[in-house]
């Protein structure tokens, strides 16, 4: 892991409320005075934006988790390190582990995916907001007026098991998407505080 700084990676389903938790611990380290950055992937650089534009010919996992992790390698060297060097702490919505349970779900091989990722580094924390599937997509369905490749009840559901996973393993720290977004905030600043403040 390069520079001064911090990189948090918050993960989840769609509709679990990552872009809210994400831009809510950027908003509030930035109150207290520090430097704090929000960033997202897929980019909107050229290969995110050749991701958002694939038609169903290339909608092969094993394709999407290659795009995804260029698009992540471009991104981690254009932007994310360079904010890492200046000592920001980087909030990224979504990272490698979207890969693992988004192409894994869909049938990527995971051991591939992680060495398809092997120079990014992972991040010191990363956040797993867990929604049960219903409630995601009640969520989906109000905020999108048409859901994406990825919203179907099979595909969340088995990516949702690889997150849980991933928290079994310790790779993941579980947050309750049930709760209110000013407590899931508040309890992940206590762990990056916690973190910051370690010996
Ligand atoms: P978003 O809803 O957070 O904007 O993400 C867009 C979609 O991209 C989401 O349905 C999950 C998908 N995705 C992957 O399948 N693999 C990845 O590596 C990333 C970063 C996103």
């Amino acid at each position: 892991m390069s520079g001064r700084g911090l990189l948090v990676a918050v993960e989840g389903i769609d509709g679990a409320g990552k872009t809210t938790l994400a831009r809510g611990i950027v908003k509030r380290i930035q109150d207290k005075g520090m430097l704090a950055h929000y960033t997202m992937e897929p980019t909107h650089n050229l290969i995110g934006e050749l991701i958002r534009s694939l038609t169903r010919e290339y909608r092969d996992p094993r394709i999407e988790a290659l795009l995804y992790a260029a698009d992540r390698l471009h991104h981690y060297l254009n932007e994310i390190k360079v904010k890492l060097d200046e000592g920001y702490i980087v909030v990224v919505d979504r990272y490698i582990y979207s890969s693992i349970a988004y192409q894994g779900a869909l049938g990527a091989p995971i051991d591939w995916i992680r060495l398809l990722n092997k120079y990014v580094p992972k991040p010191h924390l990363a956040f797993y907001i867990d929604i049960p599937i219903d409630i995601a997509l009640k969520r989906i369905k109000t905020s999108r007026s048409k859901p994406s490749f990825y919203e179907e009840p099979g595909i969340l559901e088995k990516a949702r098991r690889i997150y849980l996973d991933l928290v079994s393993q310790g790779e993941l720290i579980l947050l309750d998407g049930t709760k209110p977004p000013e407590i899931i905030i508040n309890k992940a600043l206590d762990i990056i505080e916690n973190y910051l403040r370690r010996p």
